[in-house]
């Protein structure tokens, strides 16, 4: 369903509430500079990424609803882009940091994503996922709900989304790994290039 997130887009931060202790999980894992150039990727309407303003040196949303979009402009300090995570306007090694927040599972090419996502990070640069966990009781409901609204969405385990990190010449840590919702660390190896 391409449209879901321009329909609910109006009252997305009302249904979706918890933002700011999300928002201190993120900051204890990524330990925000403010000379950090931050990427929200599939960041809405800056639910997330509005507690960054004024704090770091940029913060950029992405996102591929213009509804979205729309939101994320009503909050100071963000910069909001429509843009598809699978081909991002910006030059190579523009962030530092790179969150993704509730979206990667809805990413339809997601291997084409991390490639994006190397790209655009400097070298020893870190992204930062939070996924919901399709092993436990509450990410299988997810799955099930996500699939009744036709989201063509897909989630992954844990191991499996390290997996797809490390692959691609990431280093990994998973936070979280038992919980319903779980957080992958992953940074730019200069190993790799
Ligand atoms: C569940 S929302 C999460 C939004 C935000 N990260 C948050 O936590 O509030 C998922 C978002 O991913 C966006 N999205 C899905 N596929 C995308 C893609 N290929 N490129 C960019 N954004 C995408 C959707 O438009 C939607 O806004």
């Amino acid at each position: 369903m391409k449209n879901f997130f321009d329909i609910i887009a109006p009252i997305y931060e009302i249904i979706h509430f918890g933002a700011e202790k999300t928002f201190r999980k993120i900051e204890s894992i990524a330990y925000f500079k403010s000379s950090d150039n931050v990427l929200d990727l599939g960041g809405g309407t800056g639910r997330i990424s509005r507690f960054l303003a004024n704090k770091v040196e940029k913060i950029v949303v992405v996102d591929c609803s213009q509804k979205m979009i729309k939101g994320c402009k009503k909050h100071p300090g963000l910069l909001c882009v429509y843009a598809q995570a699978e081909e991002l306007p910006f030059p190579e090694q523009s962030f530092s940091k790179i969150i993704v927040v509730d979206a990667f599972h809805h990413f339809q090419n997601q291997k084409q994503v991390v490639k994006e996502i190397k790209k655009v990070l400097v070298n020893n640069g870190q992204v930062v996922i939070e996924e919901f966990n399709p092993v436990k009781m509450f990410g299988k409901l997810i799955v099930i709900i996500e699939k009744m609204f036709c989201l063509g969405s897909h989630l992954h385990s844990p191991a499996s989304l390290e997996n797809l990190f490390s692959m691609n010449g990431f280093k990994t840590r998973i936070v979280n790994e038992n919980k319903s919702t779980y957080y992958l660390m992953a940074e730019k190896s200069t190993n790799s290039l």
